[in-house]
């Protein structure tokens, strides 16, 4: 995710954009820029790091009378750098263009603007659009040419974007177009507003309005113009901006933990977006030949923390179950001080969210001493793993802001079946690509869940059972609630029950039952039987279309879903849980007690 902010009307507009920007630095925030009209020239401001540095660099430009546009990037494309930063310039010096959205065809499009003679100047997909509307403004004048050439020139781009537009040759208007990502536009009393989101206008705007697929906006400092996707001019039904600036940075929600678990849909689409072909095979851009051969036919041995080494885990069951070949899956901080069996032949896979915990950054060294080569999943850009591995596949949730993961771990998953798919397991795209609307389905169950939970707030501990993929989600399960919620919580592989923890089961102790694998449902029916019979509390969560085990005394239904991508359903419905047992307990959510986001030490 990035974020855009634009202001064109009175007062110095330079100094608006950075501030409406600064409000959404929880979007990303690697680089940022400013692109602002002094009438007869347009200038563009860009720096590495965050807005703050973006403010001292402008401190002492003069005010700006025209329209400024503001960006703050989570790189996807190109790493964090001042040249890859935003906003991108066309070959004239005479636009300027920021962008947030992935542009699948952008190579393509590169080659043939090359091939034309076009300078680009940066590793990114957005500088594509800057020239592809500079071939568009030939022929074209003003304010209205503008707007013909933003629809003209994003019409050829395939992905999703939201783009604000500067041009010398309309020195008084931003053009606006979105497709697949947020944009809004803003009224208020010095001027109008375009933003990726309403923290951007808070406190500025009294009214604004949502822009919709295919629309074109002209923004000028009193009046909004929209053309839908036909080209026609609609209403731009402005409604009033009564939220307040934490509300809107959370979006509404009470947390940000509860925001990304509902972002979830999202942030699985983002990750697979233009890496799976319109025939569903997986295509990974920029791993390297070497390490594509080694996910073709290398040992895989996986890497990670915490949250990152669960979904590691399913990345293991994918190589020994779904491609019949073996892979490791070792705890960093256990890996980086054992002598694991690693070789030339082995790719080691090192999953992490910030992409800098210490251990997993330490591992990635020591698995290259060892001979072997690297590759970091990771969703931060321009991080210290990154800088240690061979090269990086990017899970494009956006920052993540909770302590407590949630939709990395969900992108996490999606990129084990995404790297599983490169090494040929063939189910991944059509796997993948029914992920974000069965995610909706069990959002859609939040009330439900709510109320489970809401009773099981008073639980002294809690087991998580499962067989097979469910024994690692039930690892997730446990870590959840224990971050948030305070509760001691164990996953246990649900035959091993017997074997001892048994004994702790009595009144008080509440059971998940995680039951979504066909071929041991009746299994885990029958290992819940045995803690029911000793007055344990059982919720199950069942795929739909399996029978609920007599033993439940709540159950939660989930979508069906290929065996290997069930976790990220199963974890969702179990992340509601954990979230709605912790408020119940007034615990602190986003921030919980003892953790940290990142864990930058031994
Ligand atoms: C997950 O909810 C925790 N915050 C923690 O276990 C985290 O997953 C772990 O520290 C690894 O972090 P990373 O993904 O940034 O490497």
């Amino acid at each position: 995710m990035c974020g855009i902010a634009g202001f064109v009307g009175a007062g110095d507009s330079l100094r608006q954009a950075v501030a409406s920007l600064k409000r959404l630095e929880y979007r990303g925030y690697d680089s940022a820029g400013v692109a602002y009209s002094t009438g007869d020239e347009l200038r563009i401001a860009r720096c590495p790091g965050k807005v703050a540095d973006l403010e001292a660099l402008i401190a002492a430009l003069p005010a700006a009378s025209g329209p400024a546009i503001a960006h703050t990037r989570w790189a996807t494309h190109g790493r964090p750098s001042e040249a890859n930063a935003h906003p991108h310039g066309d070959c004239t010096g005479q636009l300027a263009v920021v962008h947030n959205g992935i542009i699948e065809n952008h190579q393509a499009i590169r080659q043939t603007l090359l091939s034309a003679g076009h300078r680009i100047q940066s590793e990114t997909d957005t500088e594509v659009i800057s020239h592809l509307i500079e071939d568009e403004l030939v022929g074209r004048r003003g304010a209205s040419g503008l707007v013909e050439a933003v629809r003209a020139a994003t019409q050829r781009l395939h992905g999703s974007f939201a783009v604000a537009v500067l041009w010398s040759g309309a020195p008084d208007v931003i053009v606006a177009a979105r497709r697949d990502s947020p944009l809004i536009v803003g009224l208020g009393d010095a001027g109008a507003f375009v933003a990726s989101d309403v923290p951007a206008l808070v406190g500025w705007a009294d009214r604004l309005s949502a822009l919709q697929d295919g629309d074109v906006a002209l923004v000028r400092g009193r009046s909004v113009t929209i053309w839908d996707a036909d080209g026609k001019e609609r209403e731009a039904s402005m409604m009033p901006l009564t939220m307040s600036r934490e509300a809107a940075e959370k979006q509404g929600f009470a947390h940000f933990m509860l925001k990304e678990i509902h972002e979830q849909p999202r942030a699985v689409k983002e990750t697979c977006r233009g890496r799976i072909g319109s025939d569903g095979e997986v295509a990974l851009e920029g791993l390297g030949d070497a390490v594509l051969e080694l996910l073709r036919s290398g040992n895989v041995h996986f890497v990670a923390c915490g949250t990152a080494y669960h979904a590691a885990l399913i990345g293991k069951r994918l190589w020994d179950q779904a491609l019949r070949r073996h892979a490791d899956c070792t705890v960093s901080s256990e890996f980086r001080y054992d002598r694991p069996l690693i070789d030339d032949r082995t790719l080691v896979v090192l999953v992490s969210q910030s992409g800098e915990t210490a251990d997993t950054v330490a591992a990635a060294r020591y698995a290259r001493q060892l001979g072997a080569r690297t590759l970091a999943v990771v969703n931060c850009m321009g991080t210290s793993l990154e800088r240690e591995t061979d090269a990086a596949l990017i899970t494009r949730a956006g920052p993540e802001i909770g302590v407590a993961s949630t939709k990395a771990y969900s992108a996490q998953v999606a990129a084990m079946g995404l790297l599983a798919g490169q090494a040929g397991w063939a189910d991944a795209g059509q796997a993948l690509s029914a992920l974000p609307d069965a995610i909706e389905k069990v959002l859609d169950n939040e009330a439900a869940i709510k109320a489970i939970a809401s009773d099981l707030a008073t639980s002294n501990c809690f087991f998580f059972l499962g067989r097979g993929h469910d024994a690692a989600v039930a690892a997730e399960a446990a870590l959840k609630l224990k971050e948030i919620s305070y509760i001691h919580a164990e996953a246990y592989p649900a035959g091993e029950m017997k074997h001892g923890p048994l004994a702790l089961v009595e009144p008080g102790v509440a059971v998940v039952g995680l039951c979504t694998r066909p071929s041991t449902h009746d299994k885990i029916a029958s290992n819940l039987m045995e803690v029911r019979a000793r007055d344990g509390r059982v919720v199950t969560v069942v795929s739909d279309g399996l029978p609920i085990p007599e033993a439940a005394t709540d159950v939660i239904v989930v979508p069906s879903v290929s065996e290997y991508m069930s976790p990220i359903v199963t974890m969702v419905a179990m992340q509601l849980l954990a979230y709605y047992v912790a408020l119940a307990r007034g615990c602190s959510i986003d921030q919980p007690r003892n953790l940290a986001k990142s864990v930058t030490v031994e």
